[in-house]
């Protein structure tokens, strides 16, 4: 077998990730994410854009102040005033910190949204990279729209902010619009035709309109790139980023025929994306490759025969390589804390005494609802105790009257800020009777644009989920609840949007 090259995983989740709708987090839940991050070894974090607000620039100083092992990166236009305020977050980091700095190159970036001349783009090129050498060794660049970039202009960058001290040069393909081939020869091009390349890591960046992201980084691994810059669940702009899961098992799986390693520790990939989408409240697709539900489940007849003769029949990495534990009924009702701290632990949480504690209660009230508890119905507890966002508002009660003759009324008793408030209304079926009462209460002018209900697990006894995609202008967050009584995770999923909305306003005008 030829000689493995390590290929560095640069994780986004933080940055490309939390920009697309729904997947923005607070501070706390980007240190959580980025403690994850730490134990699934990645090379790098970009922990955020520090000069986009107040708020990314705490989480990037946070995560540079607390995260030992990977490289923690800041993002920053071309400019001074972006490049200052990035190394002011990342220089916490020490010698770990990275400035990652970026200007578009393509034609129609540079005509359009830059109105700058190529020339003019260069210099500005070179300048950000000197003046980020300035403050650390550690220097990417990006050149926006690569792929898009008239290559002789591409490599031309390339080799200028080499020489001025680059020491990672980022390739992306912004817009998702390469192939495979094409991206190849791109990466080929650049290492056959820049004289100095030898002296920088090659990254890629890819984004996945096509549904190409995966298949493009890995082109370009072997035409001779050294970083894949990808994220937890492929999330991202639009259509998301690579995602690093499936690029990661890519790379380990096919070792026959691509002779590359990665230094992720890939028992953590299932525990990091569950983490990540019980803070966010968006789950993957049930198909999802590496960590949709289905991944591993033979369905067919003849593929569950297979398995049970030789698993290697159909199975081609094994659940437990990506940490995804036999789902057995877990818990009861008579499963101390003990046990119950255990099943966190192995689903990858770890909790404060305190979180425990509530975490604990809520497991106790369900499993006397419920015969069995399962490990999506912890995922919905830490979600709900551990995961929630300051609370605004708070459901206290909630009474309904329903059925085929009678108009549906729904009593909701809420905590505003602490104070108990109460009101009815009518509506067409409990939920919305529900929703309408909180609507009243709140004050909201959110608009519901989303109602997902779904149950966590199979059997009458089931918690009923509900996701409900909630905006207000131009935020839009995604809320959500369980419980066993649909009506209540209805009422919670839509309280737990209004407090994310309410939180991300004030973060927002904190900003201004
Ligand atoms: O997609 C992109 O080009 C980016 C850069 C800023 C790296 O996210
Ligand atoms: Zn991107």
């Amino acid at each position: 077998m030829a000689e493995m090259n390590t290929i560095k995983i640069f994780d986004t989740t933080l940055r490309d990730g939390e920009q697309s709708p729904g997947n923005s987090m607070n501070i706390d839940e980007k240190l959580r994410v980025a403690k994850q991050l730490q134990k699934l070894n990645v090379d790098v974090i970009e922990a955020g854009f520090p000069i986009a607000s107040e708020g990314d620039f705490e989480a990037v100083k946070r995560v540079a102040q607390s995260i030992k092992g990977p490289e923690i990166a800041g993002l920053c236009r071309a400019n001074d005033k972006d490049i200052d305020r990035a190394w002011e977050a990342l220089k916490y980091a020490g010698e770990k910190g990275r400035i990652h700095t970026f200007i578009a190159t393509s034609d129609i970036h540079m005509k359009y949204k830059l109105k700058m001349e190529p020339a003019k783009v260069l210099e500005a090129a070179v300048k950000a990279v000197k003046r980020a050498k300035s403050y650390t060794p550690n220097v990417e660049f990006s050149c926006e729209d690569a792929v898009r970039t008239d290559l002789k202009f591409l490599a031309e960058v390339v080799a200028a902010v080499i020489d001025a001290g680059a020491t990672t040069v980022n390739i992306p393909d912004t817009v998702g619009y390469t192939i495979p081939f094409e991206y190849f020869n791109i990466i080929r091009h650049l290492k056959e035709n820049v004289s100095n390349i030898e002296q920088a890591v090659i990254s890629v960046h890819c984004h996945n309109d096509l549904g190409l992201a995966v298949a493009n980084s890995i082109a370009a691994v072997q035409a001779g790139a050294g970083q894949v810059e990808c994220t937890i669940n492929g999330i991202g702009e639009r259509a998301g980023n690579c995602s690093l899961e499936e690029f990661v098992m890519a790379m380990r799986t096919r070792r026959d025929i691509l002779p590359f390693r990665t230094n992720v520790a890939t028992e953590q990939i299932v525990p990091s994306s569950r983490l990540l989408s019980t803070i966010t409240g968006i789950g993957v697709q049930p198909n999802k490759a590496v960590v949709g539900a289905n991944a591993f489940a033979h369905e067919s007849g003849i593929h569950q025969h297979g398995v049970l003769m030789e698993k290697s029949t159909y199975e081609i990495m094994t659940p437990e390589s990506v940490g995804l534990k036999a789902n057995v009924l877990v818990l009861g009702k008579h499963s101390g804390r003990h046990a119950f701290k255990k099943r966190l632990t192995e689903l990858g949480y770890e909790l404060s005494e305190d979180d425990l504690n509530r975490a604990f209660d809520r497991f106790k009230a369900l499993a006397d609802l419920k015969k069995e508890v399962y490990d999506e119905d912890i995922d919905a507890i830490v979600a709900e105790e551990v995961m929630r966002p300051a609370e605004k508002y708070r459901l206290s009660h909630i009474t309904v009257t329903c059925g085929s003759f009678a108009v549906a009324t729904s009593t909701v008793q809420l905590e505003i800020d602490g104070e108990p408030v109460r009101t009815a209304e009518l509506g067409d079926g409990p939920v919305d009777a529900t929703l309408k009462a909180i609507k009243k209460l709140t004050k909201t002018k959110a608009k519901l644009q989303q109602y997902n209900v779904g149950s966590i697990t199979g059997g009458t006894d089931a918690q009923g989920e509900v996701t409900v995609r909630v905006s207000d202008g131009d935020e839009t967050v995604i809320g959500r609840g369980s419980s066993t009584d649909i009506i209540e995770a209805s009422a919670k999923a839509y309280i737990n949007a209004l407090n994310r909305l309410h939180f991300k306003k004030e973060r927002i005008h904190e900003c201004l």
